[in-house]
């Protein structure tokens, strides 16, 4: 899976010097229950996931509308979706009748800058390149929101590359970072004004390896020797945004979004311990030490060769107000001959609980992420900006008694609040997500919303979920009878 072609000498270092013990999975219960005062409680989307919509108001394509059918499990496409484009007051009304205060969503960049590549600031007239239209409808969605109380928090890229860039090289060509500064600059400009708050990327490490390295996501490509590229590429963008923004505005909270992600060995051989350890060096740490400690791990040396000029490292290092932690599951690794790098995807150890998606349910893959930023990050003030499960694969309809996904939260959540008796400065948290949507690669067969949509009439229907979070965001009082 991944090739000593990325990896090079760092990952073989990596694997003769280790030894060490396997994690402690155990996590202290709660002391409380009760959230603190001014904890919130938001839900989290995504354009592509949600909006439709795909030709309007001068949309260009992005590497998601040309991805491959077959590569989609159901062969469905998003241009339907949510219909959020043309739904979003719907779905702001679902969000306030979940009394929640905050709402998580992403802009398209096609939409804004449809061929990728013009935006221009022209002094002293402002912008030329730029999809009016496109930046009108993020303004109406944001007052929108306003209007009910949502605070919107605003992810700049949750994976829809503009297809023009891509086909100058994507994320592994420098000049996208750039061009990513000068989108962020503008949208900052645009909205500025209302929206305070901005998530710069979604999960770049799902991003470099499921769309690069594994060809699973868009733009669907499979070839390892892209890691280093796209990975330095991503975080310089993310560097460079945050500082465009900030020259723009002095009073923008901005943050990025993660995929924490535990990388632990599958049972068997010893070897797998560093396989495991290589792994998070390339998922985890090569993306939180480049922004957090302004250095890459020496297991990601290898992969970026030349690619890290002289003064990059300083912009990736930026003083970011939060870290997004989105934490679904943790990753197991194995040793494997067959590849260069001698790292591969491992199976789960017996007996593991998996959700109907197939991922293991473990919470203390939360803590463990949690306790890492606290111990090794320099304890930064942390957003949880995603974590959620799906019903049981189906083509059919949601189920609507989802006592499944209560139960999902609630042991979650018993994390987050034990992480802060711990002393995390976890300010707040964003369910995924509000309604059943499109989930890239699996089509519409998962679902992970509070909301039930009918795929014909686009009627939404909340879900038992819906009103169960709404007596949390209300009292902040997580309710007592959990399993652990
Ligand atoms: C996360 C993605 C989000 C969605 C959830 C289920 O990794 O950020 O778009 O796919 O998983």
């Amino acid at each position: 899976m991944i090739t000593r072609r990325t990896l090079g000498a760092g990952a073989l270092g990596v694997l003769a010097a280790s030894c060490a013990p396997a994690p402690n999975f155990s996590f202290p219960a709660p002391r409380s229950r009760q959230f603190p005062q001014g904890f919130r409680w938001g839900v989290a989307s995504a354009a592509y996931q949600t909006e439709g919509s795909r030709e309007a108001d001068g949309r260009g394509p992005s590497v998601w509308d040309v991805f491959p059918a077959e590569k989609i499990y159901d062969r469905s496409d998003a241009s339907v979706a949510c219909d959020s484009y043309r739904r979003y007051a719907e779905d702001a009304d679902l969000i306030r009748a979940a009394s929640l205060g905050m709402y998580r969503f992403s802009v398209a960049w096609p939409r804004i800058v449809p061929d990728g590549v013009s935006a221009m600031r022209m002094m002293p007239a402002g912008w030329t390149g730029v999809n009016q239209a496109g930046l009108d409808h993020y303004s109406r969605m944001t007052d929108a929101l306003l209007e009910r109380g949502i605070t919107p928090y605003v992810t700049l890229f949750h994976w829809d590359l503009p297809q023009a860039l891509q086909e100058r090289g994507g994320w592994a060509a420098r000049d996208t970072a750039q061009r990513f500064a000068d989108y962020a600059a503008l949208m900052s400009e645009a909205l500025g004004d209302r929206v305070k708050h901005w998530i710069v990327m979604n999960e770049a490490a799902v991003h470099t390896f499921l769309g690069h390295v594994l060809g699973t996501h868009a733009p669907g490509l499979a070839d390892p020797s892209l890691i280093g590229a796209v990975t330095h590429h991503l975080n310089l963008a993310q560097g460079l945004g945050v500082q465009a923004m900030r020259a723009g505005r002095s009073d923008l909270e901005v943050g990025t979004t993660l995929a924490l992600t535990p990388s632990r060995p599958s049972p068997g051989v010893f070897l797998n311990v560093p396989a495991a350890e290589g792994f998070d060096a390339v998922w985890n740490g090569a993306f939180l030490d480049p922004l957090l400690k302004g250095s890459y791990p020496e297991a990601a040396q290898s992969f970026l060769g030349e690619l890290v000029l002289n003064g990059d490292l300083a912009i990736t290092r930026q003083p970011v107000d939060f870290i997004g932690v989105n934490y679904y599951s943790p990753a197991y690794m194995r040793f494997d001959l067959m590849s260069d790098a001698h790292i591969a995807s491992g199976r789960v150890p017996d007996g593991v609980e998996l959700d109907a998606f197939g991922r293991h349910i473990d919470p203390s893959g939360l803590w463990e992420m949690l306790a890492h930023l606290r111990d090794e990050y320099g304890n930064p003030r942390v957003m949880i900006t995603e974590n959620g499960c799906s019903d049981a694969f189906s083509a059919g309809p949601a189920e609507l008694n989802d006592q499944f996904r209560i139960d999902y939260l609630r042991r979650h959540l018993e994390v987050v609040l034990s992480s802060i008796e711990a002393g995390s400065q976890i300010e707040g948290y964003f369910h995924w997500t509000l309604i059943d949507n499109w989930e890239w690669a699996e089509g519409y067969r998962s679902k992970f919303g509070l909301v039930a949509m009918d795929r014909e009439s686009g009627v939404r229907t909340p879900k038992a979920s819906h009103a169960w979070f709404k007596a949390l965001a209300v009292t902040g009082l997580l309710d007592a009878g959990a399993e652990r």
